[in-house]
C-alpha cells in the first residue's frame, strides 16, 4: 500500500493489448556513463532510470550543483503553490537557454517583474474573448484542410511542421489580432527549430554549477542561436508595426494592452509598457502560444495512427456530433472523446516535459535538505508515466480522461504546470487543440510513412525527432 491513490482504468480498458507507443528506454544505472553527453543534449529524458518512474523524491549532486526531483503530488504542491515565493525563479539553464530569444519576457522572469508582466498579459485571455478566438481557430483549421485536399496524397506531409504553421497562424490572428501570413508563420516555425538545435540547453556551466565553463561554450552555436532568434524577432517587429499603423485603435488585442495600456474588459487603463518590454512579451506569447499546442497536435496524429481503435472511436464521435459541419465553441463539451484524446496525448507527450526552478533559500522537502540555489526539477514526463499513479502508464488509453472517471490529481497530471506560474494560455490551448483536431480529423486520417521510425527529441520542448512524415487520407464520413 502507498499513501497515494492509483487511478484505475475504466472497465473494458484493462485488457487492451495494444503495443506501447514510442517511449524512452531507461538506462539500467543512475547517470549511466554509456548515455553520452551528446545524447543528453538532444534528449533530457534519457537519463532517468526505471526507479525514477516509481520514486517520490530523489536528490543528486553534479559537481558543484545540487538537484532535487519532486516526483509526488505533495512535493509538487509545496514547490509550485505553498512555497512559491522561494521557488518562483526558473533554473539558470532555462533562463540562459531562452534569454537570447525572450529577453526578460514573463516566461523567464521572476519576482516583481514577473508579477507586473503577468498582470499586463492576463486580460488577453479573458473567457469572454474565447468564442471569437474559437471561430478563428476553426476557420484556420478549415483552410488547412482545404489545402490538404488539393495536395497529391501519394506524398507525405510533415505533420509537426503543418501543426506548427497552423497554430502560429492562429496565435497571430487571435491574441495579436493580426493577419499573419503563412510565410511569416513558416519563418517563426523554422526559426524556432534551428534555435532549439543551436541553443545550449544542456549548458555545462549551469549544469555543474561551474561558471568558468562558460568560456568553453561554442561561439558558433551562440551565433546560430542569435541568428535564428533574429529571424523570429523580425516577424514580431512586423506584427507590431502593422498594429501601430492600423486605424481601428479601439480593437483590444495583446498589443493594445502592452503598447497602449488597455486593461481588457475589467480594470483601469494604465501606463503602456516600454517598447522593449512590450516586444519581449509579444515574443513570449507568440512562442509559448504556438509551439506547445503544435507539438501536442502532432503527437495526437501519431497516436491515432498507432491506435486504430481510438481513431475509430474519435471518428464515430465527430460524425455523430458534427455530421460534417464545422465545430463551434458550443460543441466542445459535446466532444468528450476528442478532448480525452488530446488530454491523453499531453499525458504521454507533455510538450514541456521538464519544469525547473532555483531555490532562493534553503528548505527541506520530504526529509531532503535543500540549499540556496539548489535546482528543483518537476518532470511531467516522469509524473505522467509514474507506476504508483497510473494503471498501464505507457499505453495510449484516452478513456481514462472521459467524464465519469476520477480526474487525476492536478499535482500529478500537469501538462500546463500548476500553481502561481500555471500556463496563461491553458484554456486557449486546450480549446484550440480540441477544435483543430475535430476540424481536421473529421476530414482526414493520417498514416505514418512506413519507412520512418518515430523517436523522441527533448530540448526545450518535447518533439518527434526529425518531424512526422505522414500520408493524408481523405475520409468520406
Ligand atoms: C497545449 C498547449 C500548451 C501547453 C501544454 C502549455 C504548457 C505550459 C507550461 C508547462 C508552462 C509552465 C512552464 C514552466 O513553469 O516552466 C506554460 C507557461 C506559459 N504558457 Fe503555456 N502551454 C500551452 C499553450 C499556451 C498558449 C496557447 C499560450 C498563449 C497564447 C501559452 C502561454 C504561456 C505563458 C505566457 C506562460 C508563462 C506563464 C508564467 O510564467 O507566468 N501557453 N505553458
Amino acid at each position: 500500500m502507498t499513501e497515494f491513490a492509483r487511478l484505475t482504468l475504466p472497465e473494458g480498458c484493462r485488457d487492451l493489448a495494444e503495443p506501447d507507443p514510442v517511449k524512452v528506454i531507461p538506462p539500467t544505472a543512475w547517470l549511466d556513463s554509456t548515455r553520452t553527453l551528446s545524447e543528453l543534449k538532444t534528449n533530457l529524458l534519457s537519463i532517468w532510470p526505471e526507479r525514477a518512474y516509481r520514486g517520490l523524491t530523489f536528490a543528486f549532486q553534479l559537481l558543484n550543483q545540487h538537484y532535487l526531483v519532486c516526483n509526488s503530488p505533495d512535493t509538487v504542491k509545496r514547490v509550485f503553490l505553498e512555497e512559491h515565493d522561494n521557488y518562483d525563479r526558473k533554473s539558470p539553464q532555462m533562463r540562459h537557454a531562452l534569454e537570447p530569444l525572450l529577453g526578460d519576457g514573463l516566461f523567464v522572469s521572476d519576482g516583481a517583474l514577473w508579477k507586473e508582466r503577468r498582470d499586463y498579459c492576463a486580460p488577453a485571455f479573458e473567457a469572454e474573448r474565447l468564442p471569437d478566438f474559437a471561430g478563428v481557430m476553426v476557420e484556420s483549421a478549415q483552410e488547412m484542410a482545404d489545402r490538404w485536399a488539393r495536395l497529391p496524397h501519394d506524398q507525405p506531409v510533415d505533420m509537426l511542421n503543418e501543426m506548427a504553421r497552423l497554430t502560429s497562424l492562429i496565435i497571430g490572428r487571435t491574441i495579436f489580432g493580426d493577419d499573419t501570413s503563412d510565410a511569416e508563420a513558416a519563418q517563426v516555425v523554422d526559426g524556432f527549430s534551428t534555435y532549439q538545435k543551436a541553443i545550449e540547453q544542456m549548458n555545462w556551466a549551469d549544469t555543474f554549477g561551474l561558471p568558468y565553463l562558460r568560456w568553453l561554450s561554442n561561439p558558433l552555436s551562440r551565433f546560430r542561436a542569435q541568428r535564428s532568434a533574429a529571424r523570429i524577432h523580425e516577424v514580431i517587429d512586423r506584427i507590431i508595426e502593422r498594429h501601430k499603423a492600423r486605424k481601428d485603435s479601439d480593437r483590444v488585442t495583446l498589443l493594445s494592452m502592452l503598447l497602449e495600456g488597455h486593461p481588457g474588459s475589467r480594470g483601469q487603463k494604465r501606463c503602456p509598457l516600454h517598447a522593449l518590454g512590450a516586444r519581449n512579451e509579444a515574443i513570449v506569447m507568440f512562442m509559448a502560444g504556438h509551439e506547445t499546442t503544435a507539438n501536442s497536435l502532432a503527437w495526437a496524429w501519431y497516436l491515432l495512427d498507432h491506435s486504430p481503435r481510438a481513431a475509430d472511436r474519435l471518428h464515430e464521435e465527430l460524425d455523430r456530433v458534427l455530421g460534417g459541419r464545422a465545430p463551434t465553441l458550443a460543441d466542445v463539451p459535446k466532444l468528450p472523446y476528442t478532448r480525452a484524446v488530446f488530454e491523453e496525448t499531453m499525458r504521454l507527450y507533455p510538450p514541456v516535459p521538464v519544469l525547473s526552478r532555483q531555490a532562493r533559500a534553503g528548505d527541506e522537502i520530504r526529509g531532503k535538505a535543500l540549499r540556496k540555489n539548489s535546482i528543483i526539477l518537476v518532470i511531467p514526463w516522469l509524473l505522467h508515466r509514474h507506476e504508483l499513479f497510473w494503471e498501464k502508464p505507457n499505453q495510449f488509453i484516452p478513456e481514462r480522461f472521459l467524464p465519469g472517471q476520477p480526474r487525476p490529481d492536478k499535482f500529478v497530471y500537469l501538462p500546463f504546470s500548476v500553481g502561481h506560474r500555471v500556463c496563461l494560455g491553458m484554456r486557449f490551448g486546450l480549446t484550440e487543440g480540441i477544435l483543430c483536431l475535430a476540424t481536421l480529423a473529421q476530414r482526414f486520417r493520417a498514416r505514418m510513412a512506413p519507412e520512418h521510425s518515430v523517436d523522441i527529441e527533448c530540448r526545450l520542448t518535447l518533439r518527434p525527432r526529425g518531424g512526422l512524415p505522414m500520408y493524408l487520407e481523405p475520409r468520406s464520413s
